[in-house]
């Protein structure tokens, strides 16, 4: 079974703006924006060759990428990988100590998601999808 890149993530202070840049350097429309309660942030995808963008602005002061803003001043968040094997492939991650942060919830593609604590993960915020 392989894995594969579904979105790489960057945390902007202006969806708007972020669009405009990766549409010209893609060569692609982005979505339309998403708003994904379940992180407090609204989204836009953009395909990129095999993969997407995901552009993530944070919805209100008190969110996660609200605070990834203030400390790095934004860039790249996530990284997102693709499973089809994804309630077997979370157990088979926790058992080598890994932890996760809380329990799948859905994502910005409707999906079912999970992000696994970086400090455990090479300091690389990592975002498993249900394919
Ligand atoms: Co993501």
């Amino acid at each position: 079974m392989e894995n594969k890149i579904a979105h790489v993530a960057i945390a902007t202070e202006n969806l708007e703006d972020a669009k405009s840049f990766f549409e010209l350097i893609s060569g692609n429309k982005a979505s339309k924006v998403h708003e994904v309660s379940s992180q407090k942030v609204n989204t836009s995808f953009i395909k990129i060759g095999e993969t997407n963008f995901e552009l993530l602005e944070p919805i209100g002061d008190d969110t996660p990428i609200t605070k990834f803003l203030s400390k790095a001043g934004g860039g790249i968040h996530h990284i997102c990988i693709e499973t089809s094997n994804f309630d077997e492939l979370i157990k088979q991650i926790k058992s080598t100590g890994v932890r996760t942060l809380g329990e799948p919830s859905i994502g910005a593609m409707d999906k079912r998601v999970i992000f696994f604590h970086p400090k455990d993960t090479f300091n690389v915020l990592i975002e498993l999808e249900e394919a």
